[in-house]
C-alpha cells in the first residue's frame, strides 16, 4: 500500500506529493510542526497539540490554517487512510512559497499568500519501541548551540539533526543540550529529567530555553495523581549522572529510560522502576481520541 500524504487540501500518493522549491520552509524554516503519538488508531492528546500549533504560529506572526476541529479531520483521516495503528502523525506549516516574480526573499509574503499545510503517518514497529523502552538509552551531551525561542515547534531542527548525529557516533539514543552554566536544557527531541536520591522527580521549568512538552505536561499530571513531589528546576550534567534515575519524554518515547550519560551508568545501569512505571501508567490520563 503506497502512503498517503496530505497536502493543502489533497490526499496524495507519497510519490505525488511535494511542496514548491520557493517554500519557504525549504528556504528558511520557516515553518512549524507537530507530532503526536497514534495508539490502537487514535490520536493521543491531540487538543494540547493543536494549542501548542497555534501558539508556535502566534509567536510567528501566523494564524492557524483551519479551525481546530478541521485539523482535527485532517489528522484523523491521514491517520486511517495510512492504516496507522501504532505510530505517529506529522503536521507541518510553513509561511508558504515565495511569489515567483521576487524568487528567494527573506521578506514575508504577500497577505494573502496560502500556507502549505502538509500531513503524514506512519506506523511505528511495537517490537523496536518496547525494546527502546526494555533496554533504556544512553544520552551525548552537547553544547546548547540553538537559537533563543525553544518554545516555538519550528521545523528548522538542524542543531537538533547534528546533535543527534554526533550522539549516535558515540552509541548514543538522545543528545542532551546543555547550557552555559553546565545544567541541561533539554533533549534534541525530548524534554529531560531525573530523579533525585529523595525519589523528587527534576526537570528544567518551561521557558524559552525549552520546548514545553505534551508528554512533560501529561506527566506533571500522572505525578499530582501519583502524589509523587516535583520539582520544576534546572539540573546539572553531573548531578544527572549520580541520580536515582533519569528518562525522557515526548509523544513518540511516552517515558523513555536513560541508563547511561557520556559513558556513566545511571543508578545500577538499568532503566529505573519509577520511570518504567510511569511509562505504564502514563495512558491512564493522555486523552484518547475518536477515530
Ligand atoms: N519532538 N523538546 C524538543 C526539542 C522536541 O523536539 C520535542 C518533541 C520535545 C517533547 O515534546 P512532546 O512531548 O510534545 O513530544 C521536547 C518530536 C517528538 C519530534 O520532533 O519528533
Amino acid at each position: 500500500m503506497s502512503r498517503i500524504v496530505y497536502v493543502n487540501g489533497r490526499y496524495l500518493p507519497h510519490a505525488e506529493a511535494g511542496v514548491g522549491v520557493l517554500d519557504r520552509g525549504f528556504l528558511f524554516g520557516d515553518a512549524v510542526y507537530e507530532v503526536c503519538e497514534v495508539r490502537g488508531g487514535r490520536i493521543i492528546d491531540e487538543a494540547p497539540h493543536v494549542t501548542r500549533l497555534g501558539r508556535s504560529l502566534a509567536e510567528i506572526g501566523m494564524e492557524i490554517p483551519m479551525t481546530p476541529a478541521a485539523l482535527g479531520r485532517v489528522l484523523r483521516e491521514t491517520v486511517r487512510r495510512n492504516r496507522v495503528d501504532l505510530g505517529m502523525v506529522f503536521l507541518q506549516v510553513s509561511r508558504g512559497e515565495c511569489a515567483r516574480s521576487k524568487g528567494r526573499d527573506f521578506y514575508f509574503p504577500e497577505e494573502g499568500t496560502p500556507p502549505t499545510l502538509v500531513c503524514t503517518a506512519r506506523n511505528v514497529s511495537r517490537t523496536t519501541i518496547e525494546k527502546r523502552w526494555g533496554a533504556g538509552i544512553a544520552v551525548k551531551t552537547i553544547p546548547d548551540n540553538r537559537w533563543g525561542r525553544c518554545d516555538i515547534k519550528t521545523s528548522m531542527l538542524l542543531a537538533a539533526c547534528l546533535a543527534k548525529e554526533e550522539a549516535k557516533a558515540d552509541g548514543a539514543g538522545e543528545a542532551w543540550f546543555v547550557d552555559a552554566e553546565g545544567k541541561v536544557t533539554e533533549g534534541a527531541s525530548s524534554n529531560a529529567w531525573i530523579v533525585d536520591k529523595e525519589g523528587r522527580l527534576v526537570t528544567r521549568p518551561a521557558g524559552r530555553d525549552i520546548l514545553r512538552g505534551t508528554a512533560r505536561m501529561r506527566l506533571i499530571d500522572v505525578l499530582k495523581r501519583e502524589k509523587l513531589e516535583l520539582v520544576e528546576r534546572a539540573f546539572t550534567v553531573e548531578e544527572a549522572q549520580s541520580a536515582r534515575e533519569a528518562f525522557v519524554t515526548s509523544a513518540t518515547a511516552i517515558v523513555l529510560p536513560v541508563v547511561k550519560i557520556d559513558g556513566r551508568p545511571i543508578g545500577n545501569g538499568a532503566p529505573g522502576a519509577l520511570s518504567e512505571r510511569l511509562r505504564a501508567i502514563f495512558h491512564e490520563i493522555a486523552v484518547v481520541g475518536e477515530r
